[in-house]
């Protein structure tokens, strides 16, 4: 029997319903002790539901993203601009009832004991200025992640880039996109905790299959250029197009 502080826990984040880079961390990371999910399973998505139905056999603790909040609640879309609205529609009508029923079970932010750690764990939303947390972003933005008392371990993503910082004695662990890279590298990103330890990993993956799948969404036959681009982002690796702060982050050697 492993013993609880020299278990291995799987950090994943932001897979935004890419089942192929899932699969692939998957492979790579053949046995783990725990899994910690922080958020984004689905949308915008070219494999919403095979993407579901793998990461909800991962017992471990899921927590909720801004776009799970926006797929059990349709009217957050209503101001989306149309190519991405026909996309959420066709990802809602290509999930199931357990599908859903899994997306209303994710969990809020907070403190959780996981591999006998205490961490914090959350999707990493800034509650300042900025919209992501990023390598660069003011201290202030990353400890109003959480309260003094919280877990002096905080795990968080939704900014897709890998990398961690320090601030007193609170430490801040991104384990990176699994499958919505921005920086320019089409690899699927992830953390493992060792012995206490946050370790970055990294693995490649084949993205053939999501553009056959993304070429086979027939909503989406109305907005070929949408479409090519959408195609572009997941080959490219640069997963909302190449655009700041994520061409700098990438020529400084972020994933
Ligand atoms: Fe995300």
């Amino acid at each position: 029997m492993t013993h609880p502080l020299q278990s291995k826990i799987l950090v994943i984040s932001d897979i935004h319903g890419n089942r192929e880079a899932l699969q692939a961390v998957l492979d790579s990371e053949r046995s783990f002790d725990e899994l910690v999910f922080l958020g984004d399973a689905v949308a915008p998505s070219p494999q919403p539901a095979e993407t579901v139905q793998l990461l909800s056999e991962l017992s471990g603790i899921h927590i909720c993203g801004n776009h799970d909040r926006v797929m059990v609640n349709e009217s957050m879309t209503e101001n989306w601009p149309k190519p991405w609205k026909v996309l959420d529609e066709w990802v809602r009508s290509s999930l199931s009832t357990n599908d859903f029923e899994y997306l209303r079970e994710l969990r809020p932010d907070g403190n959780y004991k996981v591999g006998g750690k205490d961490l914090y764990l959350c999707h990493g939303e800034s509650k300042g200025q900025t919209r992501h947390l990023l390598p660069h972003s003011p201290m202030s933005e990353f400890l109003a992640l959480t309260r003094d008392e919280d877990s002096d371990m905080v795990l968080f993503g939704h900014s897709h880039v890998q990398f961690q910082k320090r601030i007193g004695n609170k430490r801040f662990f991104n384990p990176g996109s699994v499958g919505q890279n921005r920086c320019g590298n089409p690899v699927a990103c992830y953390g493992v905790i060792e012995d206490g330890e946050f370790y970055h990993r990294h693995v490649p993956y084949d993205t053939t299959p999501l553009i056959e799948a993304i070429y086979a969404i027939e909503p989406l036959n109305e907005f070929p250029e949408f479409r090519e681009w959408f195609g572009e982002t997941l080959t490219s690796g640069f997963g909302v197009g190449k655009s700041e702060p994520w061409t700098t982050l990438a020529d400084q050697g972020y994933i």
